[in-house]
């Protein structure tokens, strides 16, 4: 199971077209879904809810929900559906999810968290893996991280995500608490130093693939085994292009963006004949074009044309057509 690239979990973005559509830009990085709470994947529309295309494998469930019970059936149903890996959200700072007893706040309660993963692996085979803060509120990481781990890796965790800084629960709504408290890289490479057989993901603000690797890197004094990034893969998702080459050492040749365009709109028309408005995948690909050419004309007609013509694949096209145009025009 390797996590040297994952693309983090973004509720209201990384949804099943989104994650098809990064699929595009590497073939071995590791793909998350939105947080899903479990209770919702015991009484919800399952095929709504988990759904998935083969090509994004790896994939992995993540999961919120803070009750033994009901997260080892939410886990068995994602195994059935055949997801390669169970999250659980340990660093969500919203409200609501507070409110529910889930996310952030149960960095405080690791024996909690244990018993939640313990009742997972019993009942599926596949990875349970943890994303975290370094720690929530007035707690000090270099105690509260630790203990978290160490608690956790007794229960049979071998694999955190860790978002390098900590949660605010009061005070902070979720957007802040991703900018807000400074990122503390030191602090998840400590946990490796001191469990070098546990897998130690770096996530929060790493910007480029290349930047992430560098930080991962044993000339930051420590290995670290993998990075995830979340927002600048969503601004601008060919950053990742050369993420099969760097991290997974394949350098097969990457599609360019309009060839990668152009395989979307085959997908929409798919898409449209199961009753899928364009709208939903083209949200996501509104960053396509980031930095080149055309990258402002790309993003205007899609989101003022996917919205009133969500049956019509041919949006995509005339946008492809406009990009072009712009770019011809400039040469
Ligand atoms: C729009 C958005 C939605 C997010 N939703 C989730 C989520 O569902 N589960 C989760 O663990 N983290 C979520 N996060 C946090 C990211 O997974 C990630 O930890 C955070 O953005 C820091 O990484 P980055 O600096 O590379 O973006 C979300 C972040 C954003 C921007």
């Amino acid at each position: 199971m390797s996590h040297r690239f994952c693309v983090a979990p973004m509720i209201d973005v990384t949804n099943r077209h989104c994650r098809f559509f990064f699929r595009k830009f590497s073939q071995h990085s590791r793909l998350y879904t939105e947080m899903i709470v479990a209770d919702a994947i015991t009484h919800g529309d399952k095929d709504f809810l988990l759904g998935f295309d083969e090509v994004e494998h790896p994939v992995a469930l993540q999961l919120a929900g803070s009750e033994p019970v009901l997260l080892a059936n939410a886990a068995v149903i994602g195994e059935q559906y055949g997801y390669d890996e169970i999250n659980l959200n340990i660093g969500c700072p919203s409200k609501r999810v507070q409110a529910g007893n889930f996310g952030a706040c149960l960095m405080a309660d690791p024996g909690l968290v244990a018993e939640c993963v313990e009742r997972i692996k019993e009942k599926v085979k596949i990875p349970v893996t943890i994303k975290c803060r370094i720690g929530i509120d007035d707690y000090n990481p270099g105690e509260m991280l630790p203990e978290f781990i160490e608690t956790l890796a007794k229960s049979g965790v071998s694999t955190f995500i860790i978002h390098a800084r900590k949660a605010m629960l009061e005070g902070l709504d979720p957007k802040q608490n991703r900018e807000i408290p400074p990122l503390d890289y030191d602090m998840v490479r400590m946990i490796k130093r001191r469990w070098p057989e546990l897998n130690i993901i770096l996530n929060g603000g790493l910007m480029t693939p290349y930047i992430a690797k560098n930080e991962i890197s044993a000339s930051k004094g420590i290995e670290l085994d993998g990075v995830m990034i979340g927002r600048a893969v969503m601004e601008n998702p060919y950053s990742i292009i050369d993420v099969d080459k760097i991290f997974y050492g394949d350098n097969k040749i990457m599609p360019s963006r309009f060839k990668i365009a152009e395989e979307m709109v085959h997908y929409l028309e798919v898409c449209v004949k199961k009753g899928v408005p364009i709208n939903i995948t083209t949200n996501n690909m509104l960053g396509l074009f980031h930095g080149c050419r055309g990258a402002k004309i790309w993003r205007s007609y899609l989101s003022h044309e996917a919205p009133r013509r969500r049956e019509d694949p041919r949006v995509l096209s005339e946008a492809i057509n406009l990009v072009v145009e712009a770019q011809n025009e400039a040469a």
